[in-house]
């Protein structure tokens, strides 16, 4: 298990500067920095009092309202950018990521990376043009939880993954109104989450075709990957908002593994089933009895504070350490986003009811 190490205990730190002084970044990026090797030179927001309040709170030395004046000045190693959406509904970062990477910084960006596969694409050519990465937060993939579930799936004793199964409280507008990208808003602020999910477990999605229904605007997708399993994705608009968002489950040869609300990890090891019509009891011997963890919530420890079990300081920590050794992520990447982009615009494209190939066998 890693050991953490506090900002103040690292030898060597990034220069950092941020762009976006808002409310998610408050509270669960710029804490993250508690725990990561990075110095906070500056503070960027269009809104320079905010930057201000935000250099007090989070100790940067300087702040500015224009982004190209802070990396002319600064010349930090990375950038970390946390913006939000053009009133057209187009993602701010998208355009910031090109000029931090056009001033020979790596760029660490909330999720969306983009409305559009175009705009992925764009990005990925100025990331090979300049040499510099760009990694987005896709915070699942980086839960202890679903990272316990990939290396449960990849072991020899779970089998190939067969079936897949996640659930993801979203609607989508009708499909006459998703060309209009602010219809999507939401949409597209929300469909990185069970993608990268399902991307980062599952692989490429080969083909897929959904159901819509019109009351909530919820769905039932379903898709074959390239390796030849099948997953369902169950976007659950309507549900109650006392009920946990998630729930996903992997099926392998003889063995599943299920992950709860994000925390509960369940692992039915390989079993036999207890004789049908003679067992009397359904507690199976210890070495094929499930396996169970979920965390306590009591101790004041690291594990237990959402930055770490949601991914936040594991995401940047991941940055981080990329940078300092001079390679690129392996999480999070820009080929991560293109595939999610890609599910993104295809059901902007196509209408329930249709067979949607997305990569080619
Ligand atoms: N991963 C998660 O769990 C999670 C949760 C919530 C939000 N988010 C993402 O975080 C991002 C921000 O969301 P939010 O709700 O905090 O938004 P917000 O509107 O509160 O903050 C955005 C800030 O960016 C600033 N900004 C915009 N363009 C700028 C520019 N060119 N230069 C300087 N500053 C600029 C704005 O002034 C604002 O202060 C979104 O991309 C959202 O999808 C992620």
């Amino acid at each position: 298990m890693e050991k953490i190490t506090y900002n103040f205990e690292y030898g060597k730190k990034l220069k950092v500067c941020f762009i976006g002084a808002g409310m998610h970044a408050y509270r669960n990026v710029y804490p993250t920095f508690q725990y990561a090797p990075v110095d906070l030179a500056a503070i960027c927001d269009k809104d320079e009092q905010r930057a201000v309040a935000y250099a007090r709170q989070f100790g940067a030395r300087a702040t500015y309202a224009n982004h190209l004046e802070m990396l002319e000045r600064e010349r930090p190693d990375a950038v970390f950018i946390v913006t939000s959406y053009h009133p057209d509904g187009r993602v701010q970062a998208t355009e910031l990521a090109k000029d931090v990477l056009k001033a020979g910084a790596h760029v660490w960006m909330e999720k969306p990376t983009a409305a559009t596969v175009r705009e992925v694409e764009e990005l990925m050519a100025v990331s090979r043009e300049t040499g510099r990465f760009v990694m987005t937060g896709l915070k699942k993939i980086f839960f202890p939880a679903i990272e316990k579930a990939k290396q449960i799936i990849g072991s020899p004793e779970f089998g190939r993954p067969s079936s897949f199964y996640i659930r993801y409280p979203q609607d989508m507008a009708p499909f006459a109104e998703r060309a209009d990208l602010r219809n999507c808003f939401s949409f597209l602020d929300h469909i990185y989450h069970p993608a990268s999910v399902i991307h980062y477990l599952m692989g490429k999605i080969g083909r897929f075709s959904y159901e819509w229904e019109p009351h909530n605007g919820g769905s039932v997708t379903t898709m074959r990957f390239l390796s030849g399993a099948v997953g369902v994705l169950h976007m659950t608009a309507g549900e109650s908002g006392t009920s946990p968002l998630e729930r996903l489950e992997v099926v392998g040869e003889g063995a599943n593994v299920v992950v709860d609300n994000g925390v509960k990890v369940t692992y039915y090891r390989k079993a036999n089933r207890p004789a049908y019509g003679r067992s009397s009891s359904f507690l199976v011997d210890d070495d094929q009895a499930p396996l169970s963890w979920e965390p306590e919530f009591l101790l004041g420890q690291l594990y237990n504070k959402n930055i770490f079990y949601l991914g936040y300081v594991p995401e940047v920590l991941h940055f981080c350490e990329s940078v300092l050794a001079g390679r690129p992520p392996e999480k999070g990447t820009l080929a991560d986003s293109l595939e999610i982009v890609k599910l993104f615009e295809a059901y902007r494209t196509h209408p329930e009811g249709t067979l949607i190939t997305l990569n080619e066998a």
